[in-house]
């Protein structure tokens, strides 16, 4: 008799990016059977699944197609039709976090409403139709104007100081917010089980790279006094209660100068600062959302040893294909994991892997990480040629 296989759920994933592919890599361990939605062939986890149904996140028949043939779907980015995947929820599908809850975070101004209407602390904020001298000078200066929707990587996002920043401004349905005096960004990987229990990781923190605007360094733990650390974590879990919140979240918030910790933001997916998981916690962030959208129990999210987590970015030379240079020299450094996305081509800012540097002393790790990334570059070789 041929031996049959049995698989522990038909998992689809919207989304074939390296979140995508890490989860991927966790799902198969654990028996899934995985399905992913990705308009490119060449998507980071396309070769980890056993089916790729090519396709855009905003095209109701190729969502449908995914959601239709899994038992469970569940997504590595923001920006999808989250009609479509209400239409389907309605229908009997399983989706998470549901359609509802992505509804919610994916629109920034209805995510801050939805917070501080919760009693959740966040930035002021108001929204704004058409963002002019007026709108601007009775809300306040500084200011940080941000896209309602679509925007990532800081891309969505405008400071400005003065009323000659308005040359500076985005186009589109937007929301103001006050600058806020940053002492520390930190962050942390909220999970939610469907039966409503919840589990924290530790918390980090973020260090930006001023010119990409985009989270460079994670470090973990962060370095702030047990008060800060546990309100950020009750606000945090909070926050998650508040959207009825299915799955792991990154969640994003300031410690002000003055001592205050606000929420940022909510991304309803696994995170780039929830990478240190993997080498640095019990449970990674991977499957600890798994864990939470089978309803299974959550696992110990223990830190086991301190670390420091650095993107790998496309150097700004150029585009084309990727060549990653002194990973020799890298590799040499005690402790230090090496993620490469295997994305095919690079750009200035891209995300294109990360490395995770553990050590008992989490200023060793610092230092460490410091060295490799000096001697760790993805450069193009190869341009590819203007469309
Ligand atoms: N109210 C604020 N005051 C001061 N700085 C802010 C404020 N809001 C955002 N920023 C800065 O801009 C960065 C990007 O903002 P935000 O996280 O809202 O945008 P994003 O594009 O969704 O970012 P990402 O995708 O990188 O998480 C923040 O990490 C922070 O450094
Ligand atoms: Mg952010």
């Amino acid at each position: 008799m041929p031996l049959r296989y049995h698989y522990l759920t038909r998992l689809g994933i919207i989304g074939g990016g390296q979140l995508a592919k890490m989860m991927a890599l966790k799902a198969r361990a654990m028996g899934f059977h995985i399905s992913i939605l990705d308009p490119s062939p060449h998507a980071p986890a396309a070769l980890l699944a056993d089916r790729h149904v090519l396709g855009g996140y905003h095209d109701p028949r190729k969502l449908r197609e995914l959601v239709d043939a899994c038992d469970i779907t569940t997504y590595d980015l923001e920006n999808i039709d989250a009609e479509t995947l209400l239409a389907l929820e309605k229908g009997g599908h399983r989706i998470a976090p549901s359609a509802q809850t992505l509804q919610i975070i994916q629109d920034k101004l209805t995510q801050k409403q939805t917070l501080a209407d919760q009693g959740i602390p966040v930035p002021r904020f108001v929204e704004v139709d058409t963002l002019d001298e007026a709108t601007a000078k009775a809300f306040g200066y500084p200011l940080v104007q941000k896209l309602r929707k679509g925007g990532y990587d800081g891309r969505g996002v405008a400071v400005l100081q003065t009323p000659d920043d308005l040359a500076n401004k985005l186009e589109g349905p937007s929301m103001m917010e006050e600058l806020v005096d940053i002492d520390k960004e930190l962050a942390v990987m909220v999970a939610r089980s469907k039966s409503g229990h919840i589990k924290c990781h530790p918390l980090v923190e973020m260090v930006f790279d001023p010119i990409a605007n985009i989270c460079d360094v994670v470090m973990a733990p962060a370095l702030v006094d047990k008060k800060h650390e546990q309100e950020a974590l009750a606000i945090a879990s909070s926050a998650i209660e508040a959207l009825d919140g299915v799955g792991i979240f990154g969640v994003e918030l300031f410690l002000t100068t003055e001592g205050k910790i606000l929420l940022n933001e909510i991304a309803p997916r696994t995170h780039n600062s929830g990478h240190y998981t993997i080498e640095a916690c019990i449970t990674d962030q991977f499957e600890q959302h798994l864990r939470a959208i089978m309803d299974l129990p959550l696992g110990a999210t223990d830190l086991l040893i301190p670390a420091v987590m650095v993107n790998l970015l496309g150097s700004t030379g150029g585009q084309g294909t990727p060549e990653i240079q002194g990973m020799r020299k890298a590799m040499d450094i005690p402790g230090l994991s090496f993620h490469l996305y295997g994305k095919a081509e690079t750009r200035p800012f891209r995300k294109m892997g990360h490395f995770t540097v553990i050590d008992r002393d989490v200023h060793q790790a610092r230092t460490k990480a410091q060295t490799a990334r000096q001697l760790l570059k993805v450069v193009a070789i190869q341009p590819t040629e203007e469309t």
